[in-house]
């Protein structure tokens, strides 16, 4: 399991510590929310900031672009330092090509899908994408409530994907929670509220711990 913790709920003031503390804590891989306030009513930012923050971190970056027609804006985040970038199905008219668009740059290459989207959605461009982003809460803010009806999805996707697809989770993971949505299929883990608590290292220790 790889936890990725969500920068959306770190201290921006001190964003250089906090994703430190978390990668020090165990984390490997840093989730960047960019959003932009059509595709998703809230604004959150954009490459220029995970960009200051690469040349202090090893973390592997998994950028979740929520934002229409993506397109347009795939060699941006690939130039500030994404090492994955994944796009929404409901944002594109072209999914196939933002996938090749974004494998031209050496990313890897990652596919998401609202919870109202159904899963059948995603299916023709498995074996094109490196992963298949879950969105368990709707996208816009952290600290929602996850929505129980996406694990039937999840469960479908491990089956139909094989055991060593990435299906990253996305949305109200807990320390609570966290153990069944890994049993239930998911290997890739995003914890925002959850991870940039007031004690990072701790969080971020008891997350990975539980999901063992
Ligand atoms: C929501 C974002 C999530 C968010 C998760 O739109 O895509 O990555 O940061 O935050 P939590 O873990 O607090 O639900
Ligand atoms: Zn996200």
């Amino acid at each position: 399991m790889i936890l990725s913790p969500s920068m959306l709920s770190a201290d921006f003031a001190v964003l250089k510590e906090q994703v430190k503390e978390a990668e020090q804590a165990g984390a490997k891989w840093l989730h960047i929310d960019v959003m932009d306030g059509i595709f998703v009513p809230n604004l959150s930012f954009g490459a220029c900031v995970y960009k200051c923050i690469r040349k202090h971190s090893n973390l592997f970056f998994d950028v979740h672009l929520m934002i229409t027609k993506p397109e347009r804006y795939i060699k941006d985040f690939a130039d500030a330092g994404a090492d994955m970038i994944t796009f929404h199905i409901e944002a594109t008219e072209n999914p196939s090509e933002c996938i090749d668009l974004i494998h031209s740059f050496g990313k890897k290459a990652g596919i998401a899908i609202n919870p109202e989207t159904p899963v059948e959605a995603v299916f023709e461009y498995r074996d094109k994408a490196d992963m298949i982003l879950v969105m368990s809460v709707h996208p816009g803010y952290g600290g929602q409530k996850y929505i129980e009806e996406v694990n039937e999805k999840i469960a479908t996707l491990r089956k139909i994907c094989g055991k060593d697809y990435l299906i990253e989770v996305d949305g109200g993971v807990n320390a609570k929670n966290i153990k069944s949505v890994v049993e239930l299929g998911a290997n890739v883990i995003v914890a925002g509220s959850a991870a940039f608590t007031e004690n990072i290292t701790a969080s971020v220790k008891e997350l990975i711990k539980l999901a063992e």
